[in-house]
């Protein structure tokens, strides 16, 4: 018997992503189609500035993109990781899994593998993002950023943006009318971030995860904590143990939080999505750096052509709130 599909996209700007999915399901594409229509469509949106084309690049004025995916039919995932000049990058991820005997792909020689699959050189900068960049170089003090001159000798290492407007990672995660199940996750990852930097988004595991016979998850937010974590997994296999989505989103996140100091994770935030094999759907986050009005933690689930936005469910107290007022 046919299954009803579900779509889940972090974030407000996930709303399109999960309209797209969810119609692509609804004409009985796979899962793991719908995961790359939907991943596409945030990847060369220009006004998202943390996805693909118009991603805030690293210290070094480069774009440097992040992109994974995974399909529950197969137990199959390919990734990239810094991968330069080249759009959709969603689509390179899968093409890395079904094209090559390996899982993930980076660098330069990902960006050569793209070009071999027909994926020609592209420019990822808008004038917007060259401009933030330009800006935010200005703040630098002359520091060499982009070469690893973090030392004392520096005024300041570069630090991440915490600003209205750089969301984050869109993570997905999909259910077809055949019942199987597949996730994705893409991003630009942290913005001005030393080059060469990786996040948790391609990393199997850590920035989306899926079991066929149990749920799919996917992350958003400080990478360099959430691999720490390994948190898709685990919200997975909180899954298997009988957890319903957001609880085992929730429980994912406190692990992450106890293994942690707290500075760690007082001035940036991680959430999840889960979707289970029956349907069932949920997202949590941690308190800390998704709280405030201009950050707050959102996630779109569609089960019709409208998708519902989701808001909340934090797992921890933060200082950050208390500090913005
Ligand atoms: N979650 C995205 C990143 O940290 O790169």
């Amino acid at each position: 018997m046919p299954v009803q599909p579900v779509f889940v996209a972090t974030w407000r700007f996930g709303v399109a992503a999960a309209r797209v999915g969810w119609k692509r399901l609804s004409q009985g594409a796979t899962a793991l189609d719908a995961i790359e229509s939907a991943g596409n469509l945030t990847e060369e949106d220009p006004e998202v500035n943390s996805v693909g084309y118009g991603g805030l690049p690293n210290a070094a004025g480069e774009v440097e993109l992040d992109a994974a995916i995974m399909n529950g039919v197969g137990h199959c995932a390919g990734a990239v990781g810094g991968l330069q000049r080249t759009r959709k990058p969603i689509s390179v991820a899968r093409r890395v899994f079904e094209q090559t005997p390996h899982t993930m792909l980076v660098g330069e020689n990902a960006r050569k593998f793209a070009l071999r699959q027909g994926f020609p050189e592209a420019n990822l900068l808008t004038s917007q993002s060259q401009e933030r960049y330009i800006e935010w170089r200005k703040t630098q003090l002359g520091a060499d950023v982009a070469h690893f001159d973090l030392g004392p000798t520096n005024s300041q290492p570069p630090q991440p943006l915490f600003t209205p407007d750089n969301h984050d990672t869109i993570g997905l995660c999909a259910l077809d009318a055949n019942g199987d199940l597949a996730v994705g996750c893409t991003t630009s990852g942290m913005s001005w971030k030393v080059p060469g930097r990786v996040g948790d988004s391609p990393i199997i595991g850590s920035g989306l995860y899926v079991d066929n016979e149990i749920g799919g998850a996917a992350g958003t937010g400080h990478g360099d904590e959430m691999m720490k974590a390994c948190v898709s997994f685990r919200t997975v296999m909180n899954m298997e143990r009988g957890m319903t989505p957001t609880e085992a989103c929730a429980e994912a996140l406190r692990y992450l939080i106890r293994k942690r100091p707290p500075e760690a994770h007082d001035h940036y935030g991680a959430a999840l999505i889960a979707l289970r094999k029956d349907g069932m759907v949920g997202g949590a986050a941690t308190y800390s750096g998704f709280r405030h009005p201009d950050r707050l933690w959102q996630w779109a689930e569609a089960t019709s052509a409208d998708p519902v936005l989701h808001e909340g469910c934090y797992v921890t107290p933060g200082r950050i709130l208390e500090q913005l007022g």
